[in-house]
Formats: C-alpha cells, sequence, structure tokens
C-alpha cells in the first residue's frame, strides 16, 4: 500500500506517467459493535475490491455533549472475529489521539469534567452509569497477506493537542434538515473524520449505508465538492426480519421496547404502499406515518419529513424520488429510519 503514497496526488502521478494502484482498496468506515448491517457494506466491499479495510472509530467529534459517547458500546475482539470471518484484510482502530481529534477538541468535551475524568490508559473501565467503557488503543489488525501492504505508524500523525483541529463544514442546507435539527455539529464531525479516513486509507471505493441517508447524501457532496478519488458506494438498509433496521444503538432497548419500535417501519412501509397506489403530496405521506407512530404511545417522534434524497431539499410533492425520514426516540434510545420513495 506504501508504494501508491508517493504524496504525489493521482493527476500527478498520472500526468508523470506512475502507473495507478493495481490493487483496489475497499474501505468501510464504521464506529464497531458491528451487526449485519455493516456485514452487508463489508461483503459488497469484498465482491468489489482486492483489499477490504474497515476503520473502527468512535468518533467524538460527531457525538454532542448529552450523547452517549461515552456508552456507546465498544466490543473490539467481537467485531475482530466477525471481520476475519467476512474476509476483511485490515481494520484499523486508531486512538483519538492518533486521529487528532483529542477529546479536547471534540464535541463531546463540551460536557462536564465526566469525560476528561473518564480518560483511560487502555483496556476497560466502568463509566458513571456502570457501563462499560473501552478506551481503544492505537491499533491496526492485518490478515494474511494484507500485513504487507500495510503500515499506519507514519500514516497517522497527531497534531498537538493544543490546537483545534481543521475541520470539514458541509453546506447548511444540508445540515440543517432532519437530524440536523437536533444534533448540531454532528454532520461537520462526521465530514471531519471520513475525509480523514478517506485521506488515510486511500481506498478507490468506500462504502456508506442508506440507514443514514443524510450521512450518505452529504459524504456523496462532500466527495463531489472537494474532488476526492474516491467512489462512494450507498448500500441498502438491512433490517431484522421484524422490520427493525439493524443499529448498534438496538442494543439499549429492553424486549419490550425492542418490540415497539417495529413501528417506525410500519409507519413508513404504509406510506410506501400509498404512494405505490399513486400518492405524491408530502402532507398524506407524512400523516400516515404520523398516524401509525400515534398508536404506540411510548414513542417520542422527533421528525417526519420528507426530502430530495440527494440535495436533502424538503418536498411538497414527490417527481421523482423522495426520502421518507423519521427519528424518534423510545425511552432515552434514539432511533432512525427512512425509506426511498421512487416512481422510477
Ligand atoms: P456506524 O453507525 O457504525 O455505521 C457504519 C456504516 O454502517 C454506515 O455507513 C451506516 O449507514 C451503515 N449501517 C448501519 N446500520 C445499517 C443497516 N441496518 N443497514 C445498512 N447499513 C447500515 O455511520 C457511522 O458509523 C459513522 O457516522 C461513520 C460513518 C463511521 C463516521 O464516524
Amino acid at each position: 500500500l506504501n508504494r501508491y503514497r508517493s504524496g504525489q496526488p493521482l493527476f500527478d502521478r498520472f500526468m508523470t506517467g506512475e502507473s495507478l494502484p493495481e490493487v483496489s482498496i475497499g474501505l468501510v468506515p464504521t464506529m464497531g459493535s458491528l451487526h449485519a448491517g455493516h456485514l452487508s457494506l463489508i461483503q459488497k466491499a469484498r465482491q468489489e475490491n482486492k483489499l477490504v479495510v474497515v476503520s473502527i472509530f468512535v468518533n467524538p467529534l460527531q457525538f454532542g455533549p448529552t450523547e452517549d459517547f461515552q456508552q456507546y458500546p465498544r466490543m473490539l475482539e467481537q467485531d475482530q472475529a466477525l471481520c476475519e470471518q467476512a474476509g476483511v484484510d485490515v481494520i484499523f482502530a486508531p486512538s483519538v489521539e492518533e486521529m487528532g481529534v483529542g477529546r479536547q477538541q471534540s464535541a463531546a468535551s463540551r460536557q462536564p469534567s465526566a469525560v476528561s475524568s473518564q480518560k483511560a490508559e487502555g483496556g476497560s473501565q466502568k463509566t458513571e452509569d456502570g457501563s462499560q467503557m473501552l478506551e481503544l488503543e492505537a491499533q491496526t489488525i492485518s490478515f494474511g497477506d494484507a500485513s504487507r501492504f500495510w503500515n499506519t505508524q507514519a500514516d497517522t500523525k497527531s497534531p498537538s493537542a493544543q490546537s483545534s483541529p481543521t475541520q470539514v463544514i458541509p453546506p447548511e442546507p444540508m445540515t440543517s434538515v432532519l437530524c440536523g435539527r437536533s444534533r448540531s455539529g454532528h454532520f461537520q464531525g462526521v465530514a471531519t473524520i471520513v475525509t480523514k479516513l478517506l485521506s488515510i486509507v486511500q481506498p478507490q471505493r468506500a462504502y456508506f449505508g442508506q440507514k443514514d441517508a443524510q450521512q450518505l447524501a452529504i459524504i456523496q457532496r462532500l466527495v463531489e465538492d472537494l474532488n476526492l478519488p474516491v467512489a462512494i458506494v450507498g448500500c441498502p438498509i438491512v433490517r431484522e426480519p421484524s422490520g427493525l433496521a439493524y443499529s448498534s444503538r438496538n442494543q439499549y432497548l429492553t424486549p419490550e421496547q425492542r418490540a415497539q419500535a417495529i413501528v417506525l417501519y410500519r409507519g413508513l412501509s404504509q406510506a410506501a404502499q400509498v404512494f405505490r397506489a399513486g400518492e405524491r403530496s408530502a402532507d398524506v405521506l407524512i400523516n400516515m406515518v404520523k398516524t401509525e407512530l400515534q398508536s404506540v404511545s411510548t414513542i417520542d417522534p422527533e421528525y417526519i419529513e420528507l426530502v430530495h434524497p440527494s440535495t436533502l431539499e424538503p418536498l411538497e410533492m414527490i417527481e421523482e424520488t423522495g426520502l421518507l425520514a423519521i427519528a424518534g426516540r423510545i425511552g432515552s434510545t434514539r432511533l432512525i429510519d427512512n425509506i426511498l420513495l421512487s416512481s422510477r
């Protein structure tokens, strides 16, 4: 891999006649706690690339001060076994320091003392609520032949802990809708870390799930706007047989809450059904979902919106394609789901 990291942009290498990489790299960025949704991305990457890299990094930049950065499930050993089974070549699991997004620079650092006092030297420790917390040590785990391509030591340098890192700010209209309304700074954190991961790994292709449709649209736009030499591959939502979309946060749900959570998909499916029967009005489609969600009193809806799937502009009518997206809480767990409505 290092052979292809001459430091020259692809264009210069092309102009000087240096051959383009014959090793194609597929990157699947994740925050770990891998489930069937992640595995579908890995599978697709495995089909399309010579080398598959999975990054596992719980990114402090994308968590707000009252969000679940500390509780977020960390299970590197299990993830490692799943990756090995799925034919992954390299797991890239850097520490926050190695990624140059130290806690004092993160969105999560706005939380009072709890965050900084939790700083671990590695290994696991209990958080205030008693949940298990594992601070990942910087590590790259390579399987089989991949190790001979891979050396991260030189590739991830921490800037001075004191200086604020450069951040990537996506276009405001894309971050002021859907999840952006309540998660201020979230997509800036995502865009920044994804840009860093793309620069470190330099994949030809990177894989993202439609489950996080707003994230996918923002990253697609980021890669276009900044001319990043990577193809973004969107992958469909993987659901449990019940219809509930796989999510690392489903682990927070009790069995009763898990059963209630199915209403999200039920609402979306009903809207999709009337869409197929010819309905195109946002108000009607949104109201269908709203009415269905009202049938479960423990669901606290945050938004139900219909937007264009690429620009994320709110739609009043669907001309060709619309993204119907919802977010809601069950207890303290925030869940999202969506469905693409396409007349093509
Ligand atoms: P994470 O939530 O771990 O998700 C990693 C990838 O898996 C994302 O592209 C997400 O859309 C996809 N994914 C999650 N659940 C899915 C499902 N049920 N079906 C299909 N795909 C699914 O998204 C992130 O991490 C982070 O924001 C990240 C991009 C890694 C940046 O930190």
